[in-house]
């Protein structure tokens, strides 16, 4: 049940993009409105949120850590899993942006017979979330032809990489079919693993299925159902540059491309996708374990009148005396 309403938006979306994308007056409003609405929405939520993050109060040190941590000099400290300096956190930040890192190491507990928890290796959640987002970075800097004039030399060299198999005309990209691979394989374990289906929220599987229409509907355009790339361009170029002129000729399939990309930069900064964002601020991961070695002082720290103990025994010393009890001070 979960899965069938973000479903139905997903799809009642589609319709309403496609017919609007075949009358003058909503395809201004597709095609231009839209689209500014959308980016307007995501700079003003992405904005919003990491400027609250960073304001939040971060009294304690407290980076994760799983490994040796830096003491004395013959004992070899694991300097990446423990970072105590700028060099082990940022090394440790890259690897897990750019590898992820630590769901590498994910793990799967069963419970076998005997009773016997057993953990075994779990790797394809780390290969599928890894090229799904690789994909969707090549594909997301290969639209860069469209807003950009002339194209970018890189962009034409990563499209020669992509096309290499040389399938078919306009050419098979491999990132196309990653990405649709690695979008299902993220959609199917939450279907088939109970534990997963039962902690999944409507809004994990409408990320899916939005992602899912996008790349669809973008492999549609490219390969099945061609659309007015000129006209496309005119558009896109269009917006960049705050002088949006709406073609004639573009088919109504990138309408339905564009409202669901408009849909997604909306919808973006309120959602669990701000972990884009999020995993740079994260204080768990970016703070380097060194407070042993480094007094950090609570910025919320005010002057506290203390009462120490010299001043308590000069205050009580002839009560002291009397009963009879030591003095540190005669
Ligand atoms: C999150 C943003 C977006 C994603 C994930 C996305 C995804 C895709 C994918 C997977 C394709 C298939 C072909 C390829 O890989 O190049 C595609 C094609 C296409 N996309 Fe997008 N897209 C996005 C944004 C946009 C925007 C903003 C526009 C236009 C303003 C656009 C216009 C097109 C067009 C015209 C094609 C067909 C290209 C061709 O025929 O070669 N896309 N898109």
């Amino acid at each position: 049940m979960k899965p069938l309403v973000p479903l139905f938006v997903i799809l009642a979306v589609i319709g309403l993009a496609y017919g609007g994308g075949q009358l003058a007056d909503t395809r201004y409003l597709l095609g231009i409105v839209l689209p500014y609405a959308a980016i307007a929405t995501f700079l003003l939520g992405f904005s919003y949120r990491v400027i609250r993050w960073a304001h939040s109060a971060l009294p304690f040190h407290i980076p994760t850590t799983c490994g040796q941590q830096k003491t004395l000099p013959w004992i070899r400290s694991s300097w990446i899993e423990n970072p105590h300096n700028k060099r082990g956190v940022l090394t440790r930040m890259a690897l897990e942006i750019l590898l992820f890192r630590s769901l590498f190491r994910n793990s799967r507990a069963q419970i076998e017979e005997g009773p016997r928890l057993l953990y075994t290796e779990n790797k394809w959640l780390w290969l599928g979330a890894l090229a799904f987002h690789w994909s969707l970075l090549v594909i997301l800097l290969r639209h860069l032809r469209l807003f950009v004039e002339p194209v970018p030399r890189f962009v034409i060299g990563m499209d020669t990489i992509d096309g290499f198999l040389q399938i078919g005309a306009p050419q098979l990209l491999i990132t196309d079919v990653v990405v649709v691979a690695a979008l299902l394989y993220l959609l199917k374990r939450r279907f088939t693993d109970r534990r997963l289906r039962y902690i999944s929220l409507y809004t994990d599987y409408f990320a899916l299925f939005l992602l899912l229409g996008i790349v669809i509907t973008g492999i549609l355009m490219r390969y099945f159902f061609k659309v007015d790339l000129e006209g496309v361009k005119q558009l896109a170029l269009g917006l960049v540059t705050f002088s949006p002129t709406l073609p004639a000729a573009v088919g109504p399939l990138f309408f339905v491309h564009l409202t669901l990309v408009s849909l997604l930069f909306a919808y973006f900064p309120y959602s669990k996708l701000m972990h884009m964002g999020g995993i740079f601020l994260s204080p768990t991961r970016n703070l380097a374990n060194d407070s042993r070695r480094q007094r950090h002082v609570n910025p919320w720290n005010y002057p506290v009148k203390v009462h120490t103990y010299q001043e308590w025994e000069e205050e009580f010393h002839d009560k002291i005396k009397n009963s009879g009890l030591p003095l540190e001070k005669e």
